[in-house]
């Protein structure tokens, strides 16, 4: 009669809620803890468990397994969150098995990647990075919550927060970049746009912050290889935007594949519980990545299910994707006493505060709702979006002989190339629910552009990826019939992303040889690129006057890269990856340290090398307009300063073209002498200016302590008096500098 009793004022207390005892109002996260903790007090050791297991949908999964029956998972309630479900009707229906056929109702988590939009495609994640626009990253996070949401969904495994220096390594495609300043303000814009106004926004979704931590420093670019670095390199380059991440808000975190320091993340207590939740006070919960707490035994740290369970539960991970582990092992374990049933109690009490957070326990079918979904999904707002953000992530590598912006009365343009009409390569890796279908290709956007007297002849020229070159010939002979060529090669959209690793940089298959018979026509060309790593395209920077990097640009692809070409819109990206001109000279990045001997061309005994330059193709930074810029001296506010001052640099800008352009204003500095070696630049800050012909700017920016603070010998964050060098350019090469010392 007593258990009854208890379960009948804990559903009351749970699914009606009231205020915690003694506290007549309770806000923020802790308003749900009274509530968690009934439902933890009446729920059983397997339906505990349940709750820390996320398993796949059978839709479209991305790892090797699929766990069979997961919907009787769902009813025996083993499961707390399906991934890879969306819709309202299909959220709907798995929705409706846990919250009506299980002992205690508790609703599952929708989850799902969606990185760069839900169904309306937004740049692949380093391609938007470029656009330097902190605002339009947001919105198309804002916008694919708002899509998500209105599926059904929950939860997106996003955004991807690996500081990458490494082409080789596919998943630099899905992240920011090189640069640990840029990639920690994508990483807050990116939160706050899945996050919207706060979780239970019916239009926002948790965002999980991953993979934590510093994946893309994988050995050899090799994809889920080894990673290996001091501490001072981790807190310095690598942690930086997962922390920002967190301080913006992000509700989970997502363990990486990797090992650091001779420990896979998923089983990395110094990771999971010391730096996230006590150095970072992390409150939310943390998922695995797929399998990885099966890895764990392959990675030859765990040698059984039970082991790998047992060290990723207490090296604080929450929830474990697709293994199963948690629920093959952890009862067991508990009632062996070999794990405390507190560190399970913890783990489900951070998982059910979201769920409650959601909105779920009132109800649980809120954003499984049809009509909103039919009246969100791709509306005309968000298409426009997409095209807007999709120009702004276009890179203007070269352009000779004003090549560029072509005239939308050109009599005959040839537009030839394996992406010219590769509808399903423009909307790039984990474009989630994207319907490749309805992305616009350049050869449509270019139709759709000029006069109706122009005419637009096409050949696909070769394959992406294979050593067919019976097509060359075809294409050459169109191409000799135009006025000018559009050549749009580079990469198919899965040969960046997850498990995509290259040892080579060069464009695949024949596509080479295609350029060079294309240029060999002496017809004027454009080199239009759709890619998601850095490519060493040094013939075409040597021999084509026109280059632009378009990356995979989503659903509105098209009509952004015919928006640039033509000149409706003035190029403004910069790179946020260095472009190696060798595959030799990889990792190449802009914040290398000096060493103690620096390149001396007249000296062979300095770094360097016998076949190559240091410099890179195109640095961090780079990006052309169709006008151009002049950068005054830099003013600074004082020659030197104390460890209270702050510091203002200021440096004028003007737009010496004829053109109305944006341009990026980078901010570096060097400190130059450190009791630890210091980069010979690090971005500190940058604005986005918009400038008439002719128009000055008097840009100024403000340099804290904290900018010029690092991790010092003994480990500790702050400043060292000495010379520091500023540095305001458009690109980390081309730049102004002044001095000043910090006393
Ligand atoms: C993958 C990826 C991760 C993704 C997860 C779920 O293996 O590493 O980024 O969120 O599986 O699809």
């Amino acid at each position: 009669m007593k258990r009854i009793y208890i379960l009948i004022l804990a559903a009351t207390l749970i699914f009606t809620g009231c205020k915690k005892e003694g506290n007549t109002s309770s806000s923020g996260s802790d308003r749900y803890d009274a509530r968690v903790d009934s439902l933890l007090s009446i729920m059983t050791l397997e339906e505990k468990i349940g709750q820390l297991t996320l398993f796949t949908s059978d839709y479209d999964v991305t790892g090797p397994t699929i766990r069979e029956g997961y919907k009787d998972d769902i009813k025996a309630g083993k499961v707390g969150a399906i991934f890879n479900a969306f819709g309202a009707d299909y959220t709907r229906k798995l929705q409706e098995i846990a919250v009506k056929e299980t002992r205690l109702h508790i609703p599952l988590l929708f989850g799902y990647d969606v990185v760069h939009g839900h169904r309306t495609i937004f740049p692949i994640p380093l391609g938007e990075s470029s656009s330097w626009d902190l605002g339009i990253m947001e919105q198309s996070a804002r916008i694919a919550a708002e899509e998500a949401s209105a599926e059904g969904l929950h939860w997106t495994f996003a955004p991807m927060c690996d500081i990458a220096r490494d082409p080789r390594w596919g998943r630099m495609a899905e992240g920011a970049g090189e640069d640990t300043y840029l990639g920690s303000r994508i990483a807050e814009a990116r939160v706050k746009g899945f996050q919207g106004k706060g979780i239970g926004e019916l239009n926002s979704v948790l965002a999980c912050v991953k993979h934590f931590a510093a994946y893309g420093a994988a050995q050899a670019g090799r994809d889920y290889h080894t990673t290996d670095m001091s501490d001072r390199v981790l807190r310095e380059v690598y942690l930086p935007p997962y922390k920002a991440a967190v301080d913006a808000g992000a509700a989970t975190v997502m363990t990486s594949f990797n090992e650091l320091d001779g420990i896979p993340a998923t089983g990395n207590k110094y990771l999971m519980t010391d730096i996230l939740r006590k150095e970072w006070n992390f409150t939310g919960f943390v998922v695995t990545d797929y399998t990885s707490i099966m890895e764990l035994i392959p990675h030859g740290i765990a040698e059984d299910t039970a082991s790998a369970a047992a060290l990723a539960l207490e090296a604080g991970v929450d929830m474990d994707m697709q293994a199963g582990f948690y629920n093959d092992a952890l009862e067991k374990l508990v009632k062996d006493g070999k794990l405390k049933e507190s560190l399970i109690d913890d783990a489900v009490r951070r998982i059910l505060k979201k769920k409650f957070e959601l909105g779920l326990f009132e109800d649980p079918y809120r954003y499984s709702n049809a009509e909103r979904e039919k009246a969100t999904v791709m509306k005309k707002e968000f298409l426009d979006a997409a095209r807007d953000g999709a120009r702004k992530s276009i890179v203007l590598l070269k352009n000779e002989q004003n090549v560029l912006p072509l005239s939308k009365n050109t009599k005959r343009i040839a537009v030839i190339g394996p992406l010219a009409n590769a509808r399903k390569e423009m909307i790039g890796s984990w474009s989630a629910a994207g319907d490749w279908t309805k992305a616009v290709t350049l050869l449509e956007g270019i139709k759709a552009a000029v006069s109706p007297a122009t005419q637009v002849l096409y050949a696909k020229g070769c394959n992406i990826n294979d050593d067919t070159t019976q097509y060359i010939a075809q294409a050459v002979q169109v191409a000799k019939q135009a006025d000018v060529v559009v050549l749009s090669i580079g990469e198919a959209a899965l040969m960046t992303g997850e498990a995509a690793s290259r040892t080579s940089l060069n464009l695949p298959g024949v596509q080479q040889q295609l350029v060079e018979a294309i240029q060999k026509t002496g017809k004027p060309v454009v080199v239009v690129l759709s890619n998601g790593r850095p490519l060493t395209i040094n013939w075409i920077d040597k021999n084509i006057p026109a280059i632009v990097e378009t990356w995979f640009l989503g659903t509105q692809a098209g009509y952004a890269m015919a928006d640039v070409l033509f000149g409706d819109y003035n190029p403004s990206a910069k790179l946020t990856v260095t472009f190696p001109r060798a595959i030799g000279q990889v990792p190449i990045y802009y914040s290398m340290k000096n060493t103690g001997r620096p390149m001396d061309a007249n000296n062979k005994y300095t770094s360097k090398y016998l076949d190559e330059s240091n410099e890179a193709l195109y640095p961090f930074g780079y990006g052309l307009s169709y006008t151009t810029f002049s950068y005054g001296d830099v003013i600074l506010s004082n020659k030197q300063i104390s460890q209270q001052d702050e510091l203002t640099v200021a440096c004028k800008v003007t737009n010496t073209g004829k053109l109305a352009g944006e341009e990026v204003v980078q901010l570096y500095i060097r400190d130059m002498v450190g009791s630890v070696t210091r980069p010979v630049k690090e971005l500190k800050n940058f604005q986005k200016i918009l400038l008439q012909p002719g128009e000055s700017k008097d840009i100024s920016f403000t340099l804290t302590q904290h900018d010029l603070s690092f991790f010092r010998k003994d480990m500790s964050f702050g400043v060292e008096p000495g010379k520091f060098e500023v540095y305001v350019g458009g690109n980390s090469r081309d730049v102004k500098t002044a001095g000043f010392v910090l006393q």
